[in-house]
Order: C-alpha cells, then structure tokens, then sequence
C-alpha cells in the first residue's frame, strides 16, 4: 500500500470519527426533533433530559425566577417514560413521548403542583382534575416539568403590575437582559424556554400573553383560535378571548406541540366542538417549509424602534434576507 493511500485512509477515518463525536446529543438549544432522533438512538434518556433542567433550574431559576414550583415526581415521569419506550421499542411513541414540558401556573394540573396564577390565595387549594390540555399532553407520554411563573392572575388583577412579577415569586427576569421587561402575563414559559430550563411550555393568552413575552424573550409562541385548544380547567379571564398555546424555542417545535394540544374537549364543549372542524387532517405539521418566506415581502414598522434598537434589528433582518 503506498503511503498516499495510507494517509487517504485515515483521513476518511478521521473524518468519520469526528462526524460520530459531532452526533453525541447536546443539551443546550435542543429541540424536540433532536430530543426524539436522540432517544430513537438510544443516546439519551428523559432520566439525562430531566436531570439536565433539573440542573439548569437550580442553577439559573434564583435569578430569572422562571419556574414558580417544580414537580417532585419529574424524575420518577422520566424513569417511566425510559421504561414505556425500552418496552415499546417497536411501536411508533409519539414526538413529544418523554420530553418535559412547562405548564404556566393557571393551568391546572392534577398532581403535587399547586395551581395559583400566582397567587398566595390559591396555594393549597385543590383542582378537580387536570386541564384539557394537561390530559392531551399526559397521553402521549409528555413530562409534566412543573409550573411556568407568571403576572399574577394573568394581569387580571391591577392594570399597574409588573409583567413577570407576582406575589408568591416576586420578579421575572428576561435572561437576555436583565433590566429589560420581560413581558407577560406568560413570562415564566417565555423565558424560561429562552434559558434552557425547559425546551417545551405551554402559555395562556386573552390580550397578547403569549405573543408579547415570546417576542421580548426572542422564542417563538402561537396563539390559537379560540376554541382549537382547551380552556377547561385553567383560570379564566374572558370566555371569549382566552386560549392556550405554545412557547417554544423554534417554529417547528411549537407546531408539534399544537398539534398535540388542539381538539375537542367535552369540558370545553361549545368551543372545541365548532373550531375542531377547521383542524386540518393529518395536523399543523404538514404545512411546515423550511424555505416557507421564498419570495416573501415583509414590512418593518420603523415606528416601534428607538434609532439603536433599529439598527440591530435592520442587521438581523439582513440575516433573514
Ligand atoms: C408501552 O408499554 C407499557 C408497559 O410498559 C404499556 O402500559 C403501554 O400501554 C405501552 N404504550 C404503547 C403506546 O404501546
Ligand atoms: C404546594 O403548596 C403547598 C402549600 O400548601 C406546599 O407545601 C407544596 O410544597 C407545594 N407544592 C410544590 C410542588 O411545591
């Protein structure tokens, strides 16, 4: 063998060891794809997941003050779910089997989180059953994290408070910058996503809850129709306005997770009965392009921006382009 193929040879196998070692599951900004390719091939378990949030919590949550209480049986969901998938190897488990996920706390959940909107009224008190769209999560294997921190009663309270803040945990922090607004009334899911304590979360919108902390917290939130998504068992503000959707840390990842928590709900029962008719066969996924704004023109409201802030949005637009 001459010396050039030698040197050929363990530059291909240099190559393909590094690509293998490049494969190795990272944590950090992961998504719900990476998550479950990871657990198809056997390279994570919800045990490391879990553990890996429980680790950032402790280390990140006394100062963002994201997540307002965390479940104590996280560990032991995760060590059920590892054991559902080892012995249903076979089967096809749904996307979002074993991943955990934050639900904001006026969201009921009927286990050893409390359920408050933030509130020292409610600390004790005890739901019926879980919410309408804790159940869909719960069916298809989801891990209930423990509960996203919030403006208390969703801003419902006092037109003055603080977004982000409430009496049980005090003040959110937007973990990009810290003295900026971090928005709300669904902070805690929005920042919380944004600084690796939780990959999945579930927010509460009746007048740009969801939307507005996604955007102040650079994560991506979908507010769905009223009725697509369950209003039974979370604290209401208005029946006509209020619904439940996601935050999550990509496009693609907040799809998956409407598609899991859309439909009808008997709980819910006028509402979810007449926009169930508008779900799209086959889900929302479907209708994901990875080249979706081809073509597309956008607007930039200049109004909005201080003559810095536009600036750096004008450079990450250039990145869009
Ligand atoms: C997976 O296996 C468990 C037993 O470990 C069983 O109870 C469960 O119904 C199975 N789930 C599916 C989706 O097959
Ligand atoms: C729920 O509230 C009670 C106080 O009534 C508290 O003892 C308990 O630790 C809380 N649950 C969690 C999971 O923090």
């Amino acid at each position: 063998m001459s010396v050039l193929a030698i040197l050929f040879i363990s530059l291909i196998l240099s190559n393909f060891s590094n690509k293998t070692e490049a494969k190795t599951f990272s944590f950090k900004e992961t998504t719900i794809d990476d998550i479950h390719k990871a657990f198809k091939q056997n390279k994570l378990t919800s045990r490391q997941l879990v553990e890996f949030y429980l680790n950032e919590i402790q280390r990140s949550n006394p100062i963002l003050k994201g997540i307002i209480e965390v479940n104590p049986d996280a560990l032991i969901l995760a060590d059920k779910a590892d054991q559902e998938r080892k012995s249903n190897a076979s089967k096809s488990l749904s996307r979002l089997h074993g991943i955990p996920v934050l639900v904001k706390d006026n969201i009921a959940t009927k286990d050893k989180l409390n359920t408050t909107a933030g509130s020292l009224a409610l600390v004790g008190s005890i739901v019926p059953q879980d919410a309408g769209v804790v159940k869909k999560l719960r069916n298809v294997g989801a891990i209930i994290l423990g509960k996203a921190t919030m403006t208390e009663w969703a801003a419902s309270r006092a037109t003055n408070l603080p977004n982000g803040w409430n009496g049980r945990l005090g003040q959110a922090l937007d973990p990009y910058v810290a003295s900026a607004d971090p928005s709300g009334s669904s902070t805690g899911s929005a920042t919380s996503v944004a600084a690796n304590m939780v990959a999945v979360a579930l927010g509460t919108e009746t007048a740009g809850s969801i939307l507005s902390p996604s955007s102040a917290n650079s994560v991506v939130g979908i507010k769905p129709t009223v009725g697509l998504t369950s209003r039974a068992g979370v604290i209401p503000i208005s029946h006509r306005q209020d619904t439940v959707g996601p935050i999550c840390r990509t496009v693609t990842d907040a799809v998956e997770v409407l598609d899991v928590i859309v439909g009808f709900d008997r709980d819910d029962f006028p509402a979810t009965k007449k926009a169930s008719i508008y779900i799209p066969h086959g889900g929302y996924r479907q209708f994901l392009k990875a080249d979706g704004l081809r073509d597309k023109r956008l607007g930039i409201s200049k109004d909005f921006f201080g003559s810095n802030d536009i600036k750096t949005y004008q450079q990450h637009f250039n990145t869009l382009r």
